[in-house]
């Protein structure tokens, strides 16, 4: 398949390397509006470059596309390019949040349904070995009747940019989390402070019902630096509870019936070895997934999920703002 990637950001950068690695992707042209960054990219990767997506979509007909760019709340810049991609008749992957704004993030969903393209967004953090094995437990039973979830995350992020900017760019991915394996979410409840120093609502915590009567608690920053684990996910029903520790290092199952728990470690030889290889496992499923044509609406990390996350969110604001348990619209 042939690759282009949009955005030649840091992550944009991240994406054309990882296409390179992939024997069913050939990576032939990025683009940026900067003219540094889209010809830093081209000498990098040794394709042509474009400083216009449309014109590089003309000439160089992709079969698949990702859409790097970042923008405002980190999701400003995500539909415009997504959009012409889709209508050039490209599957696209789009980084996380699908947009800063539901409308277009709607917008974007409804044109990959009426080009009938996949459409995926990078939520990257369910795709290792760790959260899919979680996962099985959940649909094999072994929890049994769905209780409760809580799910952390926290890094450091300094950017200042809108009030909102921490509950809409980090928690596309906890969200996610928390709808892979509980299903979607109904109402909202969240209290977000800022730390010293700082403008915006750095740090959160929600309260969340899931439509089938979980319950759930969310709590994320942008105020603590990486180096100790930065994720945490328990998850509990009448059959037993597991936690993942810290993304893909380790995942434990504490059946209810027995003892013994089973915990599946990160192998030192052939395991998963930083956080970029949760793109690397994201991109390839993605890639696989394109060239076996699965149905657009079975693309794991689809657009539908990147929406409904940010819908999550949105209520989540509204909740902050009006100090009410909010229903997801
Ligand atoms: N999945 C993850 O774990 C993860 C981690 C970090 C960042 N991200 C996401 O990755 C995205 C990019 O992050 P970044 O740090 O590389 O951002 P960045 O702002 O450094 O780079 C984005 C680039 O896109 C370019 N761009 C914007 N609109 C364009 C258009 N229409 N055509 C061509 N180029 C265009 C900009 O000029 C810029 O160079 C963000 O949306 C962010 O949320 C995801």
């Amino acid at each position: 398949m042939k690759v282009c990637v949009i955005g030649m950001g840091p992550i944009g950068n991240r994406h054309a390397k990882l296409y390179r690695e992939n024997p069913l992707a050939e990576l032939v042209g990025v683009c940026d509006l900067r003219a540094d960054r889209a010809a830093a990219g081209g000498q990098a990767f040794g394709v042509p470059h474009f400083l216009d997506a449309r014109a590089m979509l003309q000439q160089l007909k992709p079969d698949l596309v990702s859409v790097a760019t970042g923008g405002y709340e980190y999701g400003s810049d995500h539909s415009a390019p997504t959009i012409q991609a889709l209508e050039a008749g490209c599957h696209v992957l789009c980084e996380k949040p699908i947009s800063n704004d539901i409308a277009q993030a709607e917008a974007m969903v409804a044109t990959a349904r009426e080009t009938g393209r996949c459409f995926g967004i990078n939520l990257n953090h369910r795709f290792t070995p760790a959260a899919v094995l979680a996962k099985k437990w959940v649909t094999d039973g072994r929890l049994g009747h769905l209780l409760f979830i809580n799910m952390g995350m926290w890094i450091m992020n300094p950017n200042e940019s809108s009030p909102y900017f921490q509950l809409k760019a980090l928690h596309p991915h906890t969200v996610d989390i928390m709808r892979y394996y509980c299903g979607d979410i109904e109402a909202v409840q969240c209290f977000a402070t800022k730390a010293p120093g700082r403008k915006i609502w750095s740090t959160a915590q929600f309260n969340l019902r899931f439509v089938n009567g979980v319950v759930g608690s969310l709590t994320g920053s942008y105020d603590i630096g990486r180096g100790h684990p930065m994720e945490r996910c328990e998850v509990a029903g009448t059959g037993g509870r597991f936690v993942i520790d810290d993304m893909f290092k380790e995942v434990t199952l504490y059946p209810s019936e027995t003892l013994e728990k089973t915990v599946y470690t990160n192998p030192i030889f052939g395991g998963m070895r930083d956080f970029e290889d949760t793109f690397r496992n994201r991109i390839n499923r993605f890639v696989e997934q394109v060239a076996q044509g699965v149905p657009p609406d079975q693309i794991d990390g689809k657009g539908a999920d990147g929406l409904a996350a940010q819908k999550v969110l949105a209520a989540a604001i509204e909740s902050l703002e009006t100090e009410k348990v909010v229903y997801v619209k």
